[in-house]
């Protein structure tokens, strides 16, 4: 872990890369924008503030839903995290190099899991000028980076306000996904939710595990990184979606009752390996 200090000048760092070489590129205009969104109220606080209010409306947090036992949407309706209060954002220079070893081109249909106020996802627009969706849960977020796309004309941007397991993503070639705070069963959940949906070849990049951890007949490591993040290095991972013939597609919304039903339980049961 990195000191404050450290922190700052990697900071520095990096916004000096990204101004030498993506400004001149125009991406000066997303860049500053997104800055001058958040400068009454950073997005850590942003959401922070989201995920305490969802907690205290929704109490006691379950994996499945308003009593829909079974039923995908009120899973999705949850939009359960171990640590709401942790949020973090990927490096760009981390970013360029992670579109660059994936194979992210501006062909693909990119998904951005977990987008925050969507660095990530303007960022991924502009250096692979692929279609990029980003998802999140903190309305703000998605509310002004939907305004932000329209106010700059990029209409191969959209944000989603919703939980990861309630997007269709029939269309993704390419996925980003730093999860690295998600419980392991809510990462089960979303294997099962996209092996439902992904096309095989899908190109995968995750930070600190990979998927085949979970599933390694659904995915193919193909290779991994270590990169730079604010707090220090860590590992990324290169994976496509490669579910072997026959592979038993596990579609969580089947049967969640299998599932811990409770953050208490999934707390319990996530000791256990995957
Ligand atoms: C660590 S931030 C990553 C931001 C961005 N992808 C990046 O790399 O800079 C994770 C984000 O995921 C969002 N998130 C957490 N759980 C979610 C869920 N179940 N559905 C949708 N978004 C979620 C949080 O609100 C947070 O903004």
């Amino acid at each position: 872990m990195h000191s404050p200090l450290r922190i700052s000048m990697k900071r520095v760092w990096n916004w000096v890369h990204i101004a030498v070489h993506h400004y001149p590129h125009g991406y000066w205009r997303q860049d500053l924008w997104l800055a001058a969104l958040y400068l009454a109220k950073n997005p850590f606080r942003v959401s922070r503030d989201f995920w305490d209010r969802e907690t205290e409306a929704r109490g006691k947090r379950t994996l499945t839903g308003d009593g829909a036992g079974g039923d995908p949407a009120g899973a999705a309706n949850t939009g359960y995290t171990p640590d709401p209060h942790t949020y973090g954002e990927t490096p760009l220079p981390t970013m360029e190099r992670i579109a660059a070893r994936a194979g992210w081109t501006r062909d693909d249909v990119i998904y951005d899991l977990g987008c925050g106020r969507g660095t990530t996802t303007f960022f991924l627009e502009h250096l692979t000028k692929a279609r990029v969706t980003g998802i999140d849960r903190v309305p703000v977020f998605v509310a002004r980076g939907n305004g932000l796309a329209r106010r700059l004309g990029l209409d191969r941007i959209a944000f989603l306000d919703a939980d990861l397991l309630a997007v269709d993503y029939r269309n993704a070639t390419a996925l980003y996904y730093y999860g690295t705070c998600a419980h392991d069963f809510y990462i089960q959940l979303l294997i099962g939710h996209l092996a439902g949906q992904l096309r095989p070849g899908t190109k995968i990049a995750t930070v600190t595990y990979p998927l085949t951890n979970y599933r390694p007949d659904l995915f193919t490591l193909e290779s991994s990184e270590r990169l730079d993040f604010l707090w220090g290095e860590s590992e990324v991972y290169f994976q496509r979606f490669d579910p072997e013939r026959g592979a038993s597609v596990d579609r969580p919304g089947r049967d969640l009752s299998r599932y811990p039903q409770t953050a208490e339980e999934a707390e319990d049961a996530g000791d256990a390996d995957p």
